[in-house]
């Protein structure tokens, strides 16, 4: 038997890591997923936010999984963390405006889906009209990143209504300049605030599935 090497981040240095930000970008960003709103309800409180960093994590096609990237400062991570709950709303280019009004403004600052129709799904979670499609999900598992949890959802309910979904690489030069100027402005912001808490990860397991 050989023993397991020792791959514990303690047990590494922890030099600045040997790479190009620009050389790695368009690697990186290949990987990202369609553009989706990703909404959910605690209590009485209702919000969603846009997302990109969201990929399938099963291969059994009863049982649609998918790991989703929340950042910690997101007012919707605190209200996906209590409630448990979340719905994929798939974007639909129509849906261009959604980028603005959910992705650049916190819902900490005023009901964001006040002014876009839904209805609620299975869990809860606000279900957005004219979605490309939706995945109306409970979270089965999570896992802290120091900046952000990957959270582990199983899909309880989907659909998909049909029309041209929207990926983030193609929605970007369509942008309006102002739109445009504020994700640079705001994605530097967040950028900055992730290099400091990155490192700091909670290991504290997922408690399990919480009462809604
Ligand atoms: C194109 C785009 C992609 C984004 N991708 C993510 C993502 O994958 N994960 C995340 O937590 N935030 C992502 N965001 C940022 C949130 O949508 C944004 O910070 C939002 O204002 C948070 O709203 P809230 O505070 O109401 O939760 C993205 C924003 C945009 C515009």
């Amino acid at each position: 038997m050989v023993d397991a090497p020792d791959v514990s981040l303690d047990a590494m240095p922890h030099p600045a890591p040997d790479v190009d930000p620009a050389d790695l970008g368009p690697l990186l960003g290949g990987l990202s997923a369609p553009l989706a709103a990703v909404s959910t309800r605690s209590g009485d409180v209702s919000n969603a936010q846009i997302a990109v960093a969201i990929t399938a994590a099963s291969i059994v096609p009863q049982r649609p999984r998918l790991i989703v990237q929340i950042y910690h400062t997101n007012f919707t991570h605190g209200l996906i963390a209590a409630s448990g709950v979340l719905a994929i709303n798939f974007l639909e280019w129509e849906q261009l405006p959604l980028i603005w009004q959910l992705g650049m403004h916190s819902g900490r600052d005023g009901n964001k889906l006040e002014s876009v129709s839904h209805t609620t799904g299975a869990t809860g979670s606000p279900l957005l009209e004219g979605c490309y499609g939706y995945l109306d999900c409970r979270v089965v598992n999570a896992m802290d990143g120091g900046d952000m949890t990957a959270f582990l959802v199983e899909a309880v309910a989907g659909r998909t209504n049909g029309g041209e979904r929207m990926t983030w690489r193609e929605a970007r030069p369509r942008l309006p300049r102002r739109w445009a100027d504020e994700w640079d402005r705001k994605i530097a912001g967040e950028i900055d605030v992730s290099l400091h808490t990155m490192d700091s990860i909670d290991p504290t397991p997922w408690p399990g599935r919480p009462v809604t």
